[in-house]
């Protein structure tokens, strides 16, 4: 076998694969000294450094820990507009639901991303998520929710699918985000509206259904319509759950089939139990919990039920603008106790699982061919926990997609003989 890519040298490699010969360290896969070989886009073969296959190309890893390409499982990266005079509101004090109940927040995004065109949001999406890849993300899950009609939600799923030259994209319809301002308080007839107007317009789009079920947006009878109206039409199931109020959303689409319910910083023990039952993923969002000066969700509860934990950026104008996989696996561990093996596992093959994609997220022979090469701080050996422990302080230096180097430029290459070859980028 001639590989495409050969991946040499590996310090640490992580494969997030327990059962991967050699490895050490369950459940992260670890193997000292090692090498990946990419063909076709898959990975092809793992072993020593030194013993793998002839490649095309061959990318140096000394010095570096390499991961599974980072998956973030939850973001709402399209959109237009500012919200800093929010973020300026709300440190003045003023409440996240306050600002949503008097017309701003997510509905200030409305606005500016109704006035946005297919373009202008292809473009201002391309480049967030052209930072998050260069930070190692290589699967992204985007949502529309900005838009509020059946034209303006399916142009935001446009959008994020038209983004060519960055992560993967599995898109996400939340056109239950909020109830638009021409229809306050005349709820059923956005509900009508999403159910019968913009699903089959979206379901297209997209691969999941989210609702937001809350204090401010929908309540649980809703949301549980609206999530079976999608599902009938062939789209996952995901919710935005039990984060300001207490609704009993993350049970109800637990037992819907939701691949994973998202944010539960309120949720409660029947809930955890739901999940567990239905192997329904927990997606942590420390973004939104640290912005919104929020509690954590009960991680030790749903660590006991054995309930996956996955976590996402949440990335978003309002409550969560945060781009880094890094810095969200730190502000897991701080702010809601997960271990440096949780917040690995997190951003990789748990993050796979809730976007009901088990192919992403790990490295084994046959898996989608996706890794990031990235080096602990200066002075770190490469670690686990030094990637974690420094708050953005993990130094990216490659990443490979689909078993093609796509960044950075200057990617440290060598020759099997030890010689530096000048490794352009695919
Ligand atoms: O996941 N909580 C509701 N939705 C988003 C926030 C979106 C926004 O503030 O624009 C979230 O946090
Ligand atoms: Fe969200």
């Amino acid at each position: 076998m001639t590989a495409d890519l050969l991946v040499d040298r590996i310090s640490l490699l992580l494969t997030m694969e327990p059962g991967t010969p050699g490895a050490r360290d369950a459940p992260l896969g670890a193997l000292e000294d090692a090498a990946v070989a990419f063909l076709d886009g898959k990975v092809a073969w793992i072993g020593p450094a030194g013993q793998g296959p002839d490649a095309a190309r061959v990318l140096d890893g000394r010095g570096c820990v390499a991961l599974p390409g980072l998956v973030d499982p939850h973001t709402h990266a399209v959109w237009a507009g500012s919200r800093a005079d929010e973020f300026q509101r709300r440190l003045a004090g003023a409440s996240y639901t306050e600002i949503l109940e008097a017309g701003g927040g997510i509905l200030s995004t409305v606005r500016q991303t109704r006035a946005a065109s297919l373009r202008a949001l292809t473009a201002l999406a391309a480049a967030r998520l052209a930072g998050m890849r260069a930070r190692g993300v290589t699967t992204v899950e985007v949502k529309s929710g900005y838009g509020l009609t059946p034209g303006d939600e399916r142009k935001m799923l446009e959008a994020a699918r038209a983004v060519t030259g960055g992560p993967r994209v599995v898109t996400t319809f939340l056109g239950a985000h909020a109830v638009p301002a021409e229809l306050r308080g005349r709820r059923d007839a956005y509900v009508a509206q999403v159910i019968e107007e913009q699903l089959p317009a979206c379901a297209p789009w997209a691969e999941a259904i989210d609702v937001y079920c809350d204090r401010g947006a929908f309540d649980l009878d809703e949301a549980v319509a609206i999530l079976q109206a999608g599902r009938a039409l062939g789209l996952k199931v995901r919710a935005h759950a039990e984060q300001v109020a207490y609704t009993g959303i993350a049970a109800a689409a637990a037992a819907l089939g939701a691949t994973c319910v998202d944010h539960l910083e309120r949720l409660d023990p029947a809930g955890v139990a739901a999940m567990a039952a239905h192997g329904t993923v927990a997606v942590l969002l420390p973004g939104a919990q640290l912005y919104l000066r929020d509690s954590a969700p009960p991680v030790a509860a749903l660590r006991e039920a054995g309930v996956p934990l996955a976590l996402g950026t949440d990335l978003n104008p309002g409550s969560s603008p945060l781009h880094d996989p890094w810095t969200n696996a730190t502000l897991g561990c701080l702010l809601q106790g997960l271990t440096v093996e949780e917040a690995l596992l997190g951003m990789t093959r748990a993050a796979g699982q809730a976007l009901g994609h088990p192919e992403l997220g790990h490295l084994g022979p046959g898996a989608v061919g996706d890794l990031v090469l990235v080096r602990s701080p200066p002075g770190e050996p490469p670690s686990a926990a030094a990637l974690v422990q420094h708050l953005g302080g993990a130094q990216v230096r490659a990443v490979v997609q689909g078993g093609r180097l796509v960044a950075p430029p200057g990617a440290p290459g060598t020759g099997r003989d030890g010689q530096s070859t000048d490794i352009a980028i695919a």
